[in-house]
């Protein structure tokens, strides 16, 4: 009987499934929800892009295109001299996805797509991508395994990177499942090689080392039909296979490629030190419309529901 990883198991689910007309059906974004997200990203992204001569933002994921739209329509209102230096690049693999973006930013001239991360100066950026990324799943010394019936089959751990990543981490000792995203390395290790200047952000659901006993069973889940599917192995390719993201794992191997974190918070204090996220939010709660009505209560998902469990992390690349 043949067996693979589970971390191979999940790169081809989870490519199966953006690839697929499913994709993006079984869960929302903060940028589906409302375009204040993107126009509070933009808004932020501007202090450091002017430090540019010829700015560039680097997009890894970008789902519908929604994020890029709402990016590049708020530079071309509220800041026309930047719109017109910024080349905006999107790294994404999903030819469904792609077409669906071109359709969406057909408008903006200075988009392009990139199969390898570009040399730029200027900010690679992403939103829940890095929880798409696969995970080597250990406990106890042994690896989880996926036979061809999708059941689990735990083998000795072999995989010499994963035991030294439980080693740096220091989490040998830990008597619970524990995800590995080596991925999220070598991703680092391309983002910083493409950044000749300027800054890594991610926003994701995470954790941190200090959080990371809350999770013992780990924190692999599949949704579909935005419903968390217990039974992921069952559902390759027909639902989203995610993992939390270790962010003290982005931070200690940042460093190892010249990444220092100069900021790591949460989505809610992220977006409540913005001031044109707090201005919409102030004016949308004294208007009566249902549509502001219904906005108020979408910014609030991304302050409430969202804002706990989604972080935000800057990191700077310094000259070697
Ligand atoms: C959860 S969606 C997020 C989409 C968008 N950033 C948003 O916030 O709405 C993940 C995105 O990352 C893309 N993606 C996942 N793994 C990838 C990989 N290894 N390389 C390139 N793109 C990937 C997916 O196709 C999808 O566009």
């Amino acid at each position: 009987m043949a067996f693979i990883s589970f971390r191979d198991f999940m790169e081809k689910a989870v490519k199966d499934y953006y690839s697929s007309q499913r994709a993006l059906k079984d869960f929302f974004t903060a940028p589906e929800l409302d375009r204040a997200f993107g126009e509070a990203l933009a808004e932020f992204f501007s202090q450091h892009l002017s430090e540019f001569e010829r700015p560039a933002l680097v997009e890894l994921g970008a789902g519908r295109g929604l994020l890029a739209y709402d990016i590049l329509n708020y530079y071309r209102a509220n800041y026309p001299d930047l719109f017109n230096r910024l080349k905006y690049y999107i790294y994404e693999f999903s030819p469904y996805l792609i077409s669906k973006q071109r359709e969406v930013l057909k408008n903006f001239k200075n988009v392009e797509w990139v199969e390898e991360l570009p040399k730029v100066e200027g900010i690679v950026f992403s939103n829940e991508f890095f929880d798409a990324l696969p995970v080597h799943i250990v406990k106890g010394g042994k690896e989880l395994y996926v036979d061809e019936k999708g059941s689990e089959v735990w083998l000795s751990l072999e995989n010499e990177k994963v035991k030294e990543f439980l080693r740096r981490m220091n989490y040998e000792n830990l008597n619970q499942i524990v995800e590995v995203c080596l991925d999220c390395i070598d991703m680092l290790k391309k983002i910083s090689e493409s950044l000749v200047e300027g800054y890594h952000f991610v926003i994701d659901y995470g954790y941190t080392s200090e959080e990371i006993t809350k999770y013992p069973e780990g924190t692999v889940v599949a949704y579909k039909e935005h419903k968390v599917v217990k039974d992921f192995l069952k559902e390759a390719g027909n639902a989203d296979i995610t993992a939390h993201v270790n962010f003290s794992a982005l931070m200690e191997y940042g460093r190892d490629f010249g990444l220092e974190t100069i900021l790591f918070q949460s989505q809610r204090d992220f977006l409540m030190h913005i001031p044109t996220f707090l201005n919409e939010l102030e004016k949308l709660s004294w208007e009566e419309s249902a549509e502001s009505v219904e906005r108020l209560s979408r910014l609030k998902t991304m302050l409430i529901s969202m804002g706990d469990r989604f972080k935000v992390l800057l990191q700077r690349k310094l000259s070697q």
